[in-house]
């Protein structure tokens, strides 16, 4: 690491003592400027380059460092060294929300990313979630349309509510996370007031091959909180960063915020015959018929020193995956697995895991190599595997310990449905059974206030989604957005 010192007299970045951080080199005082003046020229060079690709979606967010403390034993279901009781593993949280861009209030409607990193004995384990148990899509082919409905429209570079309808009306697996958005989760009160979700189904294998499909839970103990709509909107004008100054503060002042870690456990071959489809990014699985399952406690204690290292360059990914678990069949998963460290390619550079932020904490030897700002590298070692001379790489055969079995003709199709697993049942029940009045009433408020300005043709589908969600709420939210002023919105986009 090249060393900073504060205290000595400021430097060219090649190390040359500076004449002056103040004034540039002139010809007389009144002259032109030097262009051998390379402490002007790199000064003004640096930072014509300091933005980088902000993150496509959840680009506004920040986070802090901590560790996860197992304090149960739940090595019958996973042989991963940092779910083993007793072991305490340093990691990154990263919250953010979705949608907006850098600069976004913090309190916007949104789904909040959950994204952590655990630097283990067996490398580098991401959980890359959200405050919900569930997403918008089953399928990745349709996450970039998502992302392009919730940003801005193409002419007017304005966020647009027909937009986010439309695409949500047209694609009913959105419902059950739209209720959630629509309701208290899409204005958490801060981070460390939030729940956060795997949200996908993974797998956990045991020491002795076993496998199981479970789902992460981080339940804060601090409580859940939420803000209303009139205290979001304020604060959003008051105070861009209040979440992000939230957790920087509490850190700073002790207070440090801690979640507990649970898992559902469900058997390897109840995939096959439970009532929804577990792969399904759209379901949540009963707690009723797979229980919590404690695990232990995650801690955000240490906040970063210097936030565009430590937390732009983070470079978080559902493909850091250690022995003991793995991904599943959920397509999205899959399509995630691709999507992030490709994205960091191209947001950070081809050698984004050498930052230190993104460094394993064990030792790697891998056989990729070069591209730009390569820092670690493998000397004058053999380049290529198998090799000679003595460095080392694997040939592993057969079954791998963490797959499962897949067969079948090459479609493009949903997922097999199952006994319950219709667009608008979990919607339904969560507005029913989980949902108190007041709830009911605050999501008729949010959503009529959203759809208050939706032009038709999408006025009417977003109505019927909610009637399809649950009658009464649909027509307590027609109701309350008036039928009159439903009627004289005309559709039809009048550009050429
Ligand atoms: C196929 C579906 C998805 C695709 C293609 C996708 C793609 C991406 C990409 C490209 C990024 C930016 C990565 C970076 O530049 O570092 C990102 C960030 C993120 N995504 Fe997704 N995403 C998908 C679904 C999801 C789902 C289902 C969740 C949650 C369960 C999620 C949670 C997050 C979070 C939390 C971040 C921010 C990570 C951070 O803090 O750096 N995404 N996503």
């Amino acid at each position: 690491m090249t060393p900073f010192d504060p205290s000595i007299p400021s430097t060219t970045e090649s190390g040359a003592p500076r004449e002056s951080d103040a004034h540039s080199l002139s010809v007389g005082p009144d002259g032109p400027l030097m262009l051998h003046d390379v402490a002007l020229v790199e000064k003004l060079a640096r930072f014509d380059r300091e933005r980088v690709p902000e993150r496509s979606p959840h680009a506004k967010g920040s986070g802090a460092f901590g560790e996860l403390e197992v304090t149960e034993d739940v090595s019958q279901y996973t042989k991963a060294d940092l779910f083993q009781k007793g072991r305490k593993t340093p990691m990154l949280a990263r919250f953010s929300t979705v949608a907006g861009e850098l600069g976004s209030p913090d309190t916007w409607r949104d789904v909040r990313g959950f994204a952590l990193k655990f630097y283990t004995q067996q490398g580098n384990y991401d959980i890359v979630g959200n405050n919900t148990p569930i997403f918008f899509l089953r399928d990745p082919m349709k996450f970039p349309d998502f992302i392009h409905s919730q940003k801005r429209t193409p002419d007017s570079a304005l966020r647009d509510n027909t937009m986010q309808w439309d695409f949500w009306s047209n694609s009913p697996e959105s419902a059950h996370q739209v209720t959630y958005l629509m309701g208290q989760r899409g204005l958490p009160k801060s981070w460390r007031h939030m729940n956060g979700y795997g949200s996908h189904t993974y797998l956990w294998v045991n020491a002795t091959g076993e496998k199981f499909w479970i789902k992460y839970h981080f339940h804060t103990d601090q409580g859940m909180e939420y803000l209303s709509n009139e205290e979001a909107e304020k604060i959003a004008g008051s105070d861009a960063e209040y979440h992000r100054r939230d957790l920087f503060d509490a850190i700073a002042r002790g207070e440090n915020p801690s979640w507990t870690l649970s898992v559902q456990v469900i058997p390897y071959e109840d995939a096959k015959t439970y009532r929804f489809n577990i792969f399904d990014l759209t379901k949540t699985v009963s707690h009723k018929d797979y229980p919590l399952i404690k695990v232990g406690t995650m801690t955000l204690n240490k906040n970063p020193k210097n936030h565009f290292a430590q937390i732009e360059q983070a470079a978080f990914s559902p493909s850091n995956t250690v022995p003991g678990t793995g991904v599943s069949p959920d397509k999205m998963l899959l399509g995630r697995v691709f999507s992030y460290p490709d994205a960091q390619r191209h947001r950070i550079g081809t050698n984004f895991n050498q930052l230190p932020v993104n460094q394993p904490i064990v030792p790697t030897n891998s056989y990729d190599k070069e591209g730009h700002m390569e820092f670690l590298h493998s000397g004058d070692a053999p380049v290529y595997a198998p090799n000679s001379y003595g460095r080392s790489y694997q040939d592993e055969q057969g079954p791998v310990d963490n797959g499962w079995e897949a067969d079948g003709e090459l479609v493009r199709a949903a997922y097999t449905l199952h006994a319950e697993d219709g667009d608008f049942v979990q919607p339904g029940i969560l507005v029913r059974e989980v949902f108190d009045d007041a709830q009911r009433t605050d999501l008729v408020e949010t959503v009529s206030g959203a759809l208050s300005t939706v032009q038709e043709p999408v006025l009417s589908k977003a109505l019927q989604y909610w009637k399809n969600i649950d009658q009464s709420i649909g027509e307590r939210i027609e109701a309350a957005l008036g039928t009159a002023a439903a009627d004289e919105q005309v559709g039809g986009d009048p550009r050429p």
